[in-house]
Formats: C-alpha cells, sequence, structure tokens
C-alpha cells in the first residue's frame, strides 16, 4: 500500500506566502503556538517581517500550553526548532525574571505585553488602587497574585483556571476586576464581538510586563538576523504599529530600531540578544550572560528554576523584593549578597533556606519547592541550568562556593 503523503497533527506547512515557485525564494520558517492569543498576530507579523525582506514565509502550527512559557523548555524546542522551523514566534520572555530554555537563543523583543487589570469602567485612579476596599479580584497563578495583595490587604483575590471564566464574570459584574494576561481579553473580546467590551489598565507590579521574542537554536540566527531587519522596516514604515494594534500590545521594536542591526551574515555566530540596549531589553540580554560565566557548576536544571521562581514569588518576594534586591528581609542576589568575600557556600544558604525561611512559618514548604527555590537564587546569582537536579539532601551539605557573578 502506498503512503499517503498526510500531514501529521500540527505538522505540514501550514501556509506559504509569496508568488512564484516557492523553490526559488529563500524561505523563513517559523512556528507558532496555536493555543496562544497572539497566534494570528504573530502569522502576519512574520508574514510581513519576510516579505520585506524578499523572502518567503512557512508557518508551522503546534500545540504549546498557550502562554509559552515553559510549554518548550530543552526537549521540545529542539524539537520545533531543530527540524520544522527555524524560529519559535510569540515567546513571553518576563521582563523581571528572564528565562530562557538552556541553549536557546531570543531575538531582540518585537514587542511587549503582560498582565492588566480589566474592569467594566475605566477607572480614575491606577490598577488596584483604583478598586473599591472590599471587592472581589479575579487571578490566575501566574499574575503572581500574593506580590499584589499583600499591597492591598482590603482586596480579595479569587483564582480561577481560565482567563475567560475570569474575563465573562467581570463582563456580567461578579468581580469588580480580574488580573488577565493582555492578549486573552483582546482575543476574547475578538471571539464575543456582541460582549461588553472591558477596560483595563497595566498592571505596575512585579512579573506583569512580558516581552514577545523568537527563540532559535545558533544554527538559525542568520534566519533570527533575517526576522530582525524585517521588523526593524516594519517599524519603520509603521506597519508594525499596525500589525500590533487590535492586540493593545505595545510596541517593543523603538528601542531596537533605533540601534543599527548588524548586517546578515550566514554565520553569524552571536544572535541580536547580546548587543540589546536599555530597559526591559538588557533584561533578555541578562539571560545569557550567567551561561558563559565559564567555572560556574551546573547543579539544578532550568524546570527548578523555573518552578523556584513561582515558589519565590509566593513565598519570598514580600519580604526579599520581587527581584531579589531586598525589601524587609535581605538582598538575595547581588554582591552585597553573595561577594567572594563572604565566602558562603550552597549548603550555607540552603541550611537557612529550608530551616529558617519563610521567616515566620520556617519549614512549611516541600523539600523539592525548597531545592527548586535555591536554583532559582542560583540562577539569578549567575550559575548556569544543566541537567543535574539539585538534591534537598545534597544542597544541605553542598560545598559549591556561592559567589555572585552579575551581567
Ligand atoms: C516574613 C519575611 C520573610 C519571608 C516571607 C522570607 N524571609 Fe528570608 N529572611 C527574612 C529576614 C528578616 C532575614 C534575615 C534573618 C536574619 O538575618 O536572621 C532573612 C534571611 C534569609 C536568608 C539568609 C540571607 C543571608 O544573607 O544570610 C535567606 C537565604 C532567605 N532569607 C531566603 C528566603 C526564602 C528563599 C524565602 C521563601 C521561601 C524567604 N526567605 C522568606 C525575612 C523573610
Amino acid at each position: 500500500m502506498r503512503k499517503r503523503h498526510a500531514a501529521g497533527i500540527g505538522i505540514g506547512l501550514a501556509l506559504m506566502f509569496g508568488t512564484g515557485p516557492v523553490e526559488a525564494r529563500a524561505l523563513l520558517t517559523v512556528c507558532i503556538d496555536r493555543a496562544s492569543p497572539l497566534a494570528a498576530m504573530d502569522a502576519r507579523i512574520a508574514q510581513a517581517a519576510a516579505v520585506s525582506q524578499g523572502y518567503g514565509l512557512g508557518i508551522e502550527y503546534f500545540d504549546g500550553q498557550g502562554l509559552g512559557d515553559g510549554a518548550f523548555a530543552s526537549d521540545s524546542f529542539r524539537k520545533l526548532a531543530g527540524g520544522l522551523c527555524q524560529l519559535v514566534l510569540g515567546f513571553p520572555v518576563d521582563a523581571d525574571a528572564p528565562l530562557l530554555p538552556d541553549g536557546v537563543e531570543a531575538t531582540r523583543p518585537y514587542a511587549q505585553t503582560g498582565f492588566v487589570l480589566a474592569t467594566r469602567k475605566p477607572q480614575a485612579a491606577g490598577a488596584l488602587a483604583g478598586v473599591p476596599v472590599g471587592s472581589t479580584i479575579g487571578v490566575i497563578f501566574e499574575t503572581a497574585p500574593n506580590l499584589y495583595f499583600h499591597d492591598h490587604p482590603g482586596l480579595q483575590p479569587r483564582v480561577y483556571r481560565s482567563s475567560a471564566a475570569m474575563i465573562d464574570a467581570v463582563a456580567n459584574g461578579t468581580l469588580a476586576a480580574a488580573m488577565v494576561w493582555q492578549p486573552s481579553l483582546a482575543l476574547h473580546g475578538e471571539a464575543h464581538p456582541g460582549l461588553r467590551t472591558l477596560a483595563f489598565q497595566p498592571l505596575d507590579g512585579a512579573h506583569a510586563r512580558w516581552n514577545l521574542v523568537a527563540l532559535h537554536g545558533a544554527e538559525s540566527s542568520a534566519a533570527a538576523a533575517v526576522f530582525e531587519h524585517g521588523i526593524a522596516a516594519l517599524h519603520g514604515t509603521g506597519q508594525l504599529a499596525q500589525l500590533l494594534a487590535p492586540y493593545a500590545v505595545d510596541q517593543a521594536a523603538d528601542q531596537a530600531a533605533a540601534k543599527p542591526l548588524p548586517a546578515i551574515r550566514p554565520a553569524s555566530g552571536k544572535a541580536a540578544v547580546g548587543q540589546a540596549g536599555p530597559g526591559h531589553l538588557l533584561a533578555v540580554a541578562a539571560v545569557t550572560a550567567p551561561r558563559t560565566a565559564g567555572k560556574r557548576p551546573a547543579i539544578y536544571t532550568l524546570e527548578q528554576a523555573r518552578s523556584g521562581l513561582m515558589s519565590y514569588a509566593m513565598n519570598c518576594a514580600f519580604c526579599h523584593g520581587a527581584g531579589l534586591e531586598g525589601r524587609t528581609g535581605p538582598a538575595l542576589k547581588g554582591e552585597k549578597f553573595a561577594s567572594a568575600a563572604a565566602n558562603f557556600l550552597v549548603g550555607d544558604i540552603f541550611f537557612v533556606l529550608a530551616m529558617q525561611m519563610p521567616a515566620g512559618k520556617p519549614g512549611s514548604l516541600p523539600k523539592d519547592e525548597y531545592a527548586a527555590v535555591m536554583a532559582y537564587l542560583l540562577q539569578q546569582n549567575g550559575y548556569p541550568a544543566g541537567k543535574t537536579l539539585l538534591d534537598y539532601e545534597q544542597a544541605l551539605v553542598s560545598e559549591v562556593p556561592l559567589i555572585y557573578s552579575g551581567p
């Protein structure tokens, strides 16, 4: 029996743009997470960027988890970026705590989005400060709600599983407001045109702002440069702003466009990340710095650092600061915390962390969660992620020196 030339689930070139035989022109191939509320926007941006550079475009759709972050750590990313496409579009990188899968590079951000406070009517005062005391606010886990409600004790969070249910609850008046992923709000409005349009304003706390980047492996840095040049061109003509506008997503290309892009060289090994400018662009650059730091051993995995970030946000941040900069508790990152002179070992710090923290509720977290928080501290102090899990018992006696290496 002859095998059908069938497209697998989510595999196969979904779209081809441009005229003439495809073989005749260079092709930019991108993977797009069909579960992302930004999928349609990303497809249009990729098309316009490719066309502006004289390229054709191939799109592979795949099913991630919508929010991107964590959806394609390491292995699954390799499958996508190794074989199916050159660039994985629409990956959100936390502007406060950037984490990228190991061995993965990112383009300059092409847009910025984040979590917003959605309400039925526009508010006079800023975000949560404008909501009447005693109100219930819808949240999802990703918004790190504890960070906000610590500062607004008069408001009551209610956790929702899905953004859609939460948005409906605001629309019908069940909730005063909801902390929601901005693109989800835009998509919801698009999908339900009859529904009341909600007002929204950006949340200003930690983990609220995200940069959208395209991810790639080192072998696709030429494709990444083509994409970046395309974005800069779209920015120049005002087309980028038009493409982003329906999603109320901000342009992140302002800074990028102001900087000259390197000429496209087929074998340019270095991605543009390293040359990023100020602000959130620098935040992305910081991700790659620790990995090149050299001698520091890799004693935790990226997945651990990721879950450690969530646990840190829930259990530690309101004393130690969302960026580990210190608040009522001391800083847990930087020269003041782990200088060479302080002579800390990982075991010393882990002992304090596991036996005495969170202050007031020592020992209250599961062992693997303590190990994950330690992984996050290591990541933030310049230690690379690797294949070895940081184990609770081993961390207690670890003699690895803990010395901050800044980006
Ligand atoms: C209620 C506030 C509070 C919370 C919550 C809290 N800490 Fe602390 N933490 C402190 C204070 C205060 C100190 C300083 C204690 C001391 O020096 O005796 C401290 C000290 C530390 C130290 C030692 C720092 C050093 O330089 O010696 C580490 C590590 C630490 N905390 C980690 C954590 C982690 C991780 C969490 C979350 C699991 C956490 N803390 C939660 C208040 C807090």
